[in-house]
């Protein structure tokens, strides 16, 4: 038997348990989903109001590792659902503020109260310490929760409903600096859906340098310089 593949994330076992468990359930709750859930507008809504759709783990793992190569102290989620990516995020930047020093957060986006309920319930169980106090969650759209109050931001996770994406990158890019990183999920299967989104970040005068890593569905990693 070949050995299980290197997880780069360091957190006490009762984590690893915790995010084990919200991703098997998130994957339980996407395989009953309808395929084409995705492109129906009518009631997505109210049939996301209880659905996970996190991350997957192995892009999880990826971003917590780049988040802590980096050292990125201020990271922006857009799109947190039930805080899933999130407790990575928080941990990546907790130990870098412990290794380089400074200030930093995770500021994450929720605009649905019970999914942002469940969130903080989630990373209470991580822990308050490890977790909770790194994170400064933003309830409501974020169209607007993100106007004001934002640090220079060193990485930015969009897992987000295509409308909303290119909005919120808009938003934040005042405050991309060069080297800032942006992460976007399912860049190959919703290339049609970001269209707009990736059209901006891959145009010669956007400033971007542009990877599309090929993990299951895509996973695109731009770089301002
Ligand atoms: C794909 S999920 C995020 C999953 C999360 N990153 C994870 O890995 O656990 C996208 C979330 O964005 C939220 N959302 C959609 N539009 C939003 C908006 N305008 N403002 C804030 N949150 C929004 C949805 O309610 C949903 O929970």
């Amino acid at each position: 038997m070949s050995d299980p593949a290197p997880n780069p994330v360091v957190a006490p076992d009762h984590v690893h348990a915790l995010l084990n468990h919200l991703h098997q359930e998130s994957l339980t709750q996407e395989a009953a989903l309808p395929s084409t859930y995705l492109s129906s507008p009518d009631g997505f809504d109210e049939l996301m109001q209880d659905k996970f759709i996190a991350l997957d783990q192995d892009k999880c793992q990826f971003v917590y590792q780049l988040a802590r190569a980096t050292g990125a102290r201020n990271i922006v989620e857009i799109g947190t659902s039930f805080g899933v990516s999130t407790i990575y995020l928080a941990l990546a930047v907790g130990s870098n503020l412990g290794r380089l020093g400074g200030e930093g957060i995770v500021i994450a986006t929720e605009k649905e109260p019970t999914k942002a309920e469940k969130a903080r319930q989630h990373w209470r169980e991580a822990g308050d310490d490890l977790v909770t106090r790194h994170i400064d969650l933003r309830e409501g759209d974020l169209l607007e929760t993100l106007r004001d109050n934002i640090p220079q931001v060193d990485l930015v996770l969009l897992d987000i409903w295509a409308p909303v994406a290119l909005p919120a990158l808009k938003l934040l890019e005042p405050k991309l600096g060069s080297g800032a990183v942006v992460i976007i999920d399912n860049s190959i299967t919703s290339a049609t859906r970001y269209k707009e989104l990736l059209g901006h970040l891959r145009s010669p005068t956007s400033g971007y340098t542009n990877l599309t890593i090929p993990y299951s569905k895509g996973l695109e990693m731009c770089v301002k310089i």
